[in-house]
């Protein structure tokens, strides 16, 4: 079985998409950290995000970047989503998704194009989305704790920004699969939005 879910940034899609990997003993994979390792190598580079070469020469990162905590700072996640508009990059990372959605067995991806790019042919296809507002909301939430310095409204205008470069470059953009169910996570719990993706997946199959 292959579930592909998508959705922007603190939807709720991680989260959500790990519990169901537990829950059905499936492997996942967050690609959102595979794009994220490419912004943090063009980083180390030294190179420019906006520049194509720069951002594909990152794609060559070691594997064990991507255990590096520093790739879950909002700073390398902007980086990742300026890297990821280049179709030279997207490519470079494809046949690793493709491959993992592929294994025997199946698999649970999370990203922005797994039901429309990486694998189409998902047994089932999740969107995850919420409001920009409660996005901002819940990573202000989660960021306090370790920054005091932070603000709601630069944190909203930066999650605005993302969502449009996301949704709107020309390759592979962020937008729901035409079969997929959407889950808005606005007014759930976790706990509640874990439990609705189960009854999704389960009626799927
Ligand atoms: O999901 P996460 O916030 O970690 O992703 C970081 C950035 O990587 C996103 O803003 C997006 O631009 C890019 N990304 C992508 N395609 C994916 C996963 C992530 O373009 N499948």
């Amino acid at each position: 079985m292959i579930i592909a879910v998508d959705g922007p940034t603190a939807s709720g899609k991680g989260t959500i998409s790990r519990a169901l990997a537990a829950h059905y003993g499936l492997p996942w994979l967050d690609t959102g950290l595979l794009y994220r390792a490419v912004g943090r190598q063009l980083a180390l580079n030294g190179g420019n995000p906006d520049l194509e070469a720069d951002a594909v020469a990152a794609c060559a990162f070691p594997d064990s970047l991507l255990d590096d905590p520093i790739l879950r700072d909002e700073a390398t996640g902007g980086l990742a989503s300026r890297v990821s508009v280049h179709p030279g990059v997207r490519a470079a990372l494809n046949k690793r998704q493709v491959d993992f959605a592929n294994q025997p067995g199946g698999a649970v991806l999370d990203g922005r194009d797994i039901g429309t790019v990486i694998a189409p042919h998902a047994d089932v296809k999740l969107f995850v989305t919420a409001s920009a507002e409660i996005r901002a909301e819940r990573r202000f939430k989660e960021m306090q704790g370790r920054d005091a310095s932070v603000e709601y409204e630069t944190i909203l205008a930066d999650i605005r920004a993302r969502d449009k470069r996301d949704s709107e470059r020309a390759d592979a953009p962020l937008k729901p699969a035409e079969d997929a169910h959407l889950l808005d996570t606005g007014n759930l719990t976790i706990g509640a939005a874990v439990q609705r993706a189960i009854a999704l997946v389960d009626a799927k199959t």
